[in-house]
Protein backbone atom coordinates (compact mmCIF):
# COMPACT_ATOMS: atom_id res chain seq x y z
CA UNK A 1 0.00 0.00 0.00
CA UNK A 2 1.51 3.41 -1.19
CA UNK A 3 1.43 6.86 0.96
CA UNK A 4 -0.67 8.15 -2.10
CA UNK A 5 -3.39 5.45 -3.75
CA UNK A 6 -5.34 6.35 -6.37
CA UNK A 7 -8.26 4.31 -7.65
CA UNK A 8 -9.90 4.53 -11.04
CA UNK A 9 -9.68 7.91 -11.23
CA UNK A 10 -12.43 9.42 -13.88
CA UNK A 11 -12.23 12.94 -15.32
CA UNK A 12 -14.47 14.80 -18.20
CA UNK A 13 -14.31 18.28 -19.61
CA UNK A 14 -17.74 18.44 -21.45
CA UNK A 15 -16.72 15.89 -24.10
CA UNK A 16 -13.06 15.37 -23.66
CA UNK A 17 -12.48 12.67 -20.90
CA UNK A 18 -9.51 13.76 -19.92
CA UNK A 19 -8.97 11.11 -16.94
CA UNK A 20 -9.93 7.07 -18.31
CA UNK A 21 -9.57 4.76 -15.53
CA UNK A 22 -6.07 6.37 -13.85
CA UNK A 23 -4.58 4.03 -11.28
CA UNK A 24 -1.69 4.92 -9.48
CA UNK A 25 -0.06 3.61 -6.25
CA UNK A 26 3.08 5.89 -5.08
CA UNK A 27 5.72 4.39 -1.96
CA UNK A 28 6.36 6.25 0.40
CA UNK A 29 10.12 7.91 0.08
CA UNK A 30 10.04 7.53 -3.12
CA UNK A 31 10.26 9.31 -6.22
CA UNK A 32 7.47 8.38 -8.83
CA UNK A 33 7.75 10.41 -12.06
CA UNK A 34 4.77 10.48 -14.37
CA UNK A 35 5.38 10.96 -18.13
CA UNK A 36 3.64 11.25 -21.09
CA UNK A 37 3.05 13.56 -23.82
CA UNK A 38 1.16 17.00 -23.91
CA UNK A 39 -2.53 16.90 -23.22
CA UNK A 40 -2.18 13.28 -21.28
CA UNK A 41 -4.03 14.35 -18.46
CA UNK A 42 -0.97 14.60 -16.30
CA UNK A 43 -1.68 18.31 -14.73
CA UNK A 44 -5.07 17.17 -14.60
CA UNK A 45 -4.10 14.20 -13.00
CA UNK A 46 -1.91 16.24 -10.15
CA UNK A 47 -5.13 18.88 -9.91
CA UNK A 48 -7.09 15.70 -8.74
CA UNK A 49 -4.66 15.23 -5.89
CA UNK A 50 -4.17 18.93 -4.41
CA UNK A 51 -8.02 19.36 -4.81
CA UNK A 52 -8.11 21.90 -7.66
CA UNK A 53 -9.99 19.79 -9.61
CA UNK A 54 -12.63 16.71 -8.58
CA UNK A 55 -12.73 13.82 -10.22
CA UNK A 56 -15.95 12.40 -11.31
CA UNK A 57 -15.78 9.12 -10.17
CA UNK A 58 -12.65 7.30 -8.42
CA UNK A 59 -11.15 7.94 -4.89
CA UNK A 60 -7.86 9.31 -3.79
CA UNK A 61 -6.11 8.74 -0.75
CA UNK A 62 -2.92 9.94 0.85
CA UNK A 63 -1.46 9.04 3.92
CA UNK A 64 -4.91 6.52 5.02
CA UNK A 65 -7.18 9.53 4.22
CA UNK A 66 -9.34 10.78 1.36
CA UNK A 67 -8.26 13.77 -0.20
CA UNK A 68 -11.87 14.26 -2.18
CA UNK A 69 -13.99 17.12 -0.54
CA UNK A 70 -10.86 18.86 0.92
CA UNK A 71 -10.12 22.30 0.00
CA UNK A 72 -6.55 22.37 -1.29
CA UNK A 73 -5.54 24.03 2.07
CA UNK A 74 -6.78 21.32 3.74
CA UNK A 75 -4.68 18.71 1.47
CA UNK A 76 -1.88 21.30 1.99
CA UNK A 77 -2.35 20.93 5.87
CA UNK A 78 -2.33 17.01 5.55
CA UNK A 79 1.41 17.01 4.03
CA UNK A 80 1.02 17.78 0.17
CA UNK A 81 2.73 20.41 -1.07
CA UNK A 82 2.90 21.33 -4.93
CA UNK A 83 4.98 23.18 -7.48
CA UNK A 84 2.74 24.49 -10.02
CA UNK A 85 3.58 24.04 -14.17
CA UNK A 86 3.87 27.78 -14.37
CA UNK A 87 5.48 29.25 -10.89
CA UNK A 88 3.09 30.68 -8.79
CA UNK A 89 5.16 33.39 -6.68
CA UNK A 90 4.61 36.88 -5.77
CA UNK A 91 6.90 38.63 -7.91
CA UNK A 92 6.77 42.41 -6.37
CA UNK A 93 7.45 40.69 -2.96
CA UNK A 94 11.15 39.63 -2.44
CA UNK A 95 12.34 36.33 -2.03
CA UNK A 96 12.52 36.67 1.65
CA UNK A 97 8.61 37.99 1.97
CA UNK A 98 7.69 34.93 -0.32
CA UNK A 99 9.26 32.39 2.17
CA UNK A 100 7.71 33.91 4.87
CA UNK A 101 3.83 33.14 3.13
CA UNK A 102 4.20 29.23 3.83
CA UNK A 103 5.82 29.69 7.00
CA UNK A 104 2.63 32.23 8.07
CA UNK A 105 0.30 29.90 6.77
CA UNK A 106 2.12 26.95 8.55
CA UNK A 107 1.15 28.30 11.99
CA UNK A 108 -1.45 30.67 11.48
CA UNK A 109 -3.72 28.29 8.87
CA UNK A 110 -4.61 30.76 6.58
CA UNK A 111 -3.36 32.12 3.72
CA UNK A 112 -4.60 35.88 4.33
CA UNK A 113 -1.89 38.34 2.24
CA UNK A 114 -2.52 41.29 4.94
CA UNK A 115 -1.81 38.90 7.67
CA UNK A 116 1.58 38.10 6.17
CA UNK A 117 2.52 41.80 5.92
CA UNK A 118 2.16 42.22 9.49
CA UNK A 119 4.49 38.95 10.31
CA UNK A 120 6.98 40.37 8.07
CA UNK A 121 9.40 41.69 10.84
CA UNK A 122 8.60 38.82 12.97
CA UNK A 123 12.01 36.84 14.22
CA UNK A 124 10.85 33.14 14.55
CA UNK A 125 9.25 33.11 10.89
CA UNK A 126 12.27 35.00 9.63
CA UNK A 127 14.46 32.65 10.78
CA UNK A 128 12.47 29.34 10.10
CA UNK A 129 12.87 31.24 6.08
CA UNK A 130 16.26 31.90 6.13
CA UNK A 131 17.43 28.81 7.38
CA UNK A 132 15.31 27.40 4.93
CA UNK A 133 16.89 30.17 2.24
CA UNK A 134 20.62 28.92 3.21
CA UNK A 135 19.49 24.86 2.51
CA UNK A 136 18.78 25.80 -0.95
CA UNK A 137 21.86 28.05 -1.41
CA UNK A 138 19.90 31.43 -1.76
CA UNK A 139 20.08 33.28 0.96
CA UNK A 140 22.20 35.70 -0.96
CA UNK A 141 19.38 36.66 -2.84
CA UNK A 142 16.92 36.96 0.05
CA UNK A 143 16.14 41.31 -1.07
CA UNK A 144 15.62 40.33 -4.78
CA UNK A 145 12.33 40.53 -5.96
CA UNK A 146 11.07 37.19 -7.55
CA UNK A 147 9.76 38.45 -10.72
CA UNK A 148 13.39 39.66 -11.15
CA UNK A 149 15.04 36.26 -10.84
CA UNK A 150 16.28 33.23 -13.58
CA UNK A 151 13.62 30.81 -14.11
CA UNK A 152 15.56 28.34 -12.43
CA UNK A 153 15.77 30.32 -9.14
CA UNK A 154 12.08 31.12 -9.54
CA UNK A 155 12.06 27.33 -9.12
CA UNK A 156 14.06 26.61 -6.83
CA UNK A 157 12.78 29.71 -4.39
CA UNK A 158 9.28 27.65 -5.11
CA UNK A 159 10.37 24.49 -3.75
CA UNK A 160 11.57 26.20 -0.77
CA UNK A 161 8.36 27.67 -0.33
CA UNK A 162 7.07 23.84 -0.12
CA UNK A 163 9.63 22.11 1.85
CA UNK A 164 9.60 24.88 5.17
CA UNK A 165 6.41 23.32 5.31
CA UNK A 166 7.76 19.79 5.90
CA UNK A 167 5.56 17.89 3.57
CA UNK A 168 5.43 14.52 3.45
CA UNK A 169 4.70 14.44 -0.18
CA UNK A 170 5.62 17.10 -2.97
CA UNK A 171 4.37 17.05 -6.55
CA UNK A 172 6.20 18.93 -9.45
CA UNK A 173 4.77 19.86 -12.54
CA UNK A 174 7.42 20.27 -14.84
CA UNK A 175 9.74 21.09 -12.39
CA UNK A 176 12.61 22.02 -15.30
CA UNK A 177 10.43 23.01 -18.32
CA UNK A 178 12.39 26.14 -19.90
CA UNK A 179 15.13 26.06 -17.57
CA UNK A 180 19.01 26.10 -19.23
CA UNK A 181 20.91 22.92 -18.95
CA UNK A 182 22.68 24.30 -15.78
CA UNK A 183 19.56 25.25 -14.11
CA UNK A 184 18.08 21.73 -14.99
CA UNK A 185 21.26 20.14 -13.34
CA UNK A 186 21.53 22.13 -10.53
CA UNK A 187 17.74 21.07 -10.01
CA UNK A 188 18.45 18.04 -9.65
CA UNK A 189 21.31 17.84 -7.62
CA UNK A 190 18.44 19.86 -5.16
CA UNK A 191 16.67 17.12 -5.57
CA UNK A 192 18.74 14.79 -4.74
CA UNK A 193 19.66 15.91 -2.12
CA UNK A 194 16.16 16.47 -0.78
CA UNK A 195 15.78 13.27 -1.12
CA UNK A 196 18.48 11.88 0.55
CA UNK A 197 18.11 14.33 3.90
CA UNK A 198 14.57 14.02 4.62
CA UNK A 199 11.61 11.39 4.79
CA UNK A 200 9.74 12.89 1.40
CA UNK A 201 7.82 11.06 -1.23
CA UNK A 202 8.25 13.15 -4.94
CA UNK A 203 6.17 12.63 -7.53
CA UNK A 204 7.40 14.58 -10.38
CA UNK A 205 5.61 15.15 -13.95
CA UNK A 206 8.64 15.72 -16.45
CA UNK A 207 9.01 15.95 -20.30
CA UNK A 208 13.20 15.74 -20.04
CA UNK A 209 14.05 12.13 -19.75
CA UNK A 210 17.51 13.15 -18.20
CA UNK A 211 16.05 14.37 -15.29
CA UNK A 212 13.11 11.48 -14.99
CA UNK A 213 16.09 8.99 -14.94
CA UNK A 214 18.55 10.97 -12.60
CA UNK A 215 15.85 10.77 -9.56
CA UNK A 216 12.66 7.97 -10.82
CA UNK A 217 12.69 5.24 -8.84
CA UNK A 218 9.13 4.49 -10.63
CA UNK A 219 7.43 5.86 -14.03
CA UNK A 220 3.61 5.38 -14.67
CA UNK A 221 3.62 6.28 -18.60
CA UNK A 222 0.02 8.14 -19.22
CA UNK A 223 -1.62 8.97 -22.40
CA UNK A 224 -4.85 10.03 -23.08
CA UNK A 225 -5.73 9.60 -19.78
CA UNK A 226 -4.73 6.40 -18.71
CA UNK A 227 -1.80 4.47 -17.65
CA UNK A 228 -0.02 2.85 -20.42
CA UNK A 229 2.67 1.01 -18.09
CA UNK A 230 4.21 1.72 -14.55
CA UNK A 231 7.52 0.06 -14.56
CA UNK A 232 11.07 0.78 -12.90
CA UNK A 233 13.41 3.49 -15.33
CA UNK A 234 15.63 0.27 -16.39
CA UNK A 235 12.34 -1.86 -18.06
CA UNK A 236 10.68 1.76 -18.87
CA UNK A 237 14.13 2.81 -21.27
CA UNK A 238 12.87 1.10 -25.18
CA UNK A 239 9.66 0.09 -24.11
CA UNK A 240 7.09 -0.13 -26.77
CA UNK A 241 4.30 1.30 -25.22
CA UNK A 242 6.38 4.03 -24.15
CA UNK A 243 7.73 5.00 -28.07
CA UNK A 244 3.60 4.24 -29.25
CA UNK A 245 2.81 7.13 -27.05
CA UNK A 246 5.01 9.79 -28.36
CA UNK A 247 5.41 8.72 -31.60
CA UNK A 248 1.64 7.32 -31.81
CA UNK A 249 3.25 4.51 -33.43
CA UNK A 250 3.68 0.80 -32.09
CA UNK A 251 6.71 -0.66 -31.77
N1 LIG B 1 -10.08 23.11 -17.34
C1 LIG B 1 -10.13 22.46 -18.49
N2 LIG B 1 -11.20 22.54 -19.31
C2 LIG B 1 -11.26 21.86 -20.46
N3 LIG B 1 -10.29 21.04 -20.91
C3 LIG B 1 -9.19 20.93 -20.17
C4 LIG B 1 -9.05 21.61 -18.92
N4 LIG B 1 -7.84 21.28 -18.37
C5 LIG B 1 -7.27 20.44 -19.24
N5 LIG B 1 -8.06 20.22 -20.31
C6 LIG B 1 -7.79 19.32 -21.43
O1 LIG B 1 -7.55 18.04 -20.84
C7 LIG B 1 -6.49 17.37 -21.53
C8 LIG B 1 -5.40 17.03 -20.55
O2 LIG B 1 -4.77 18.25 -20.17
P1 LIG B 1 -3.55 18.32 -19.15
O3 LIG B 1 -3.26 19.74 -18.94
O4 LIG B 1 -3.86 17.49 -17.98
O5 LIG B 1 -2.39 17.63 -20.00
P2 LIG B 1 -0.84 17.47 -19.67
O6 LIG B 1 -0.52 16.03 -19.79
O7 LIG B 1 -0.53 18.14 -18.40
O8 LIG B 1 -0.18 18.24 -20.90
P3 LIG B 1 1.18 19.11 -20.95
O9 LIG B 1 2.31 18.13 -21.08
O10 LIG B 1 1.01 19.92 -22.21
O11 LIG B 1 1.26 19.97 -19.74
C9 LIG B 1 -6.06 18.29 -22.67
O12 LIG B 1 -6.74 17.91 -23.84
C10 LIG B 1 -6.51 19.66 -22.18
O13 LIG B 1 -6.78 20.51 -23.27
MG1 LIG C 1 0.64 19.75 -17.83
Amino acid sequence: MGILEVKDVNKRFGGLQALGNVNLSVAENTCHAIIGPNGAGKSTLLNCLVGKLIPDTGSVMFDGQSVLGRTPFEINQMGISRVFQTPEIFGDLTVMENMLIPCFAKRDGSFALHGIRSVFSETGLREQAEQMLEEVNMLDKRHMHAASMSRGDKRRLEMAMCLVQKPKLLLLDEPTAGMARADTNNTIDLLKEIKEKRNITIAIIEHDMHVVFSLAERITVLAQGTPLVEDTPENIKGHPKVKEAYLGEAA
